[in-house]
């Protein structure tokens, strides 16, 4: 396990507001997220034979150290230097390090000759700091190896219901939005695309429904 900041590596300057804007985010309080791998990634990913896995955008961990109990060998790449301190934390306590590795990079520039069995994003999103989304999804696409799986899952509509007025706009997408974004050509075979209800709870424990829009594909060459 280990973590470093790759901007000197690849010359990669990160949005500094974007980054700005998520520090400022992990920095109101210790754990922002609930540290548990989310739903769609562990049933999409269950049975699926162990390999590398890439996980964009992902945060204080919480999937990247799921998967490595699970066996997978895990790259996590975040923006936040706070959120990945956090899961590195996380991985030592769960005795996965040796699986793991926390890079703190922008998507918008990182970039790698790797190949990964699995890529996947959970909620990669930056409100109210635009990034280059789509564009990083489609260059998520060419990170997977042949026979690999590729699981986008993003906020098809708005979390809950206190939105700053400036997100009340904000256009959520949907699952046909991210395979525009994605761009997959006839080397794919697209296994899931639609939107799935999730019984969500907040930090104060109240339940409410959430919509995620779910994208599996895999490369078949
Ligand atoms: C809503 S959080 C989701 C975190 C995690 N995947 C999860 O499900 O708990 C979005 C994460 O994407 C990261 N992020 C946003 N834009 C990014 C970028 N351009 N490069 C790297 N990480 C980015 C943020 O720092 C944040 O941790």
């Amino acid at each position: 396990m280990h973590t470093h900041d790759d901007a000197a590596h690849t010359g990669a300057a990160a949005t500094p507001s974007a980054r700005d804007w998520w520090e400022a985010r992990y920095a109101e309080r210790d754990g922002i997220w609930s540290g548990r791998v989310n739903a769609v990634l562990a049933s999409a990913t269950w049975g699926l034979p162990v390999g590398r896995a890439l996980d964009l955008g992902c945060g204080e961990g919480g999937d990247v150290v799921w998967l490595a109990e699970q066996g997978w060998d895990v790259t996590g790449i975040d923006l936040s230097v706070t959120a990945l301190e956090r899961g590195s934390r996380a991985a030592v306590s769960a005795g996965v390090e040796d699986r793991t590795a926390f890079v703190a990079a922008d998507l918008a520039r990182w970039d790698t000759a790797a190949r990964f069995d699995l890529v996947t994003a959970s909620f990669l999103q930056s409100w109210p700091v635009e990034i280059p989304r789509a564009d990083i999804l489609h260059r998520a696409a060419g990170f997977v190896a042949p026979g690999g799986h590729l699981l986008v899952t993003a906020h098809a509509a708005p979390p809950h219901d206190d939105l700053p007025p400036a997100l009340r706009e904000h256009r959520f997408p949907s699952p046909e939005d991210d395979l525009g974004a994605l761009r997959l050509d006839d080397g794919w075979d697209v296994l899931v695309a639609e939107v799935r209800p999730r019984t969500a709870t907040t930090p104060e424990g109240d339940q409410h429904e959430v919509l995620d829009s779910v994208v599996l594909a895999r490369r078949t060459r």
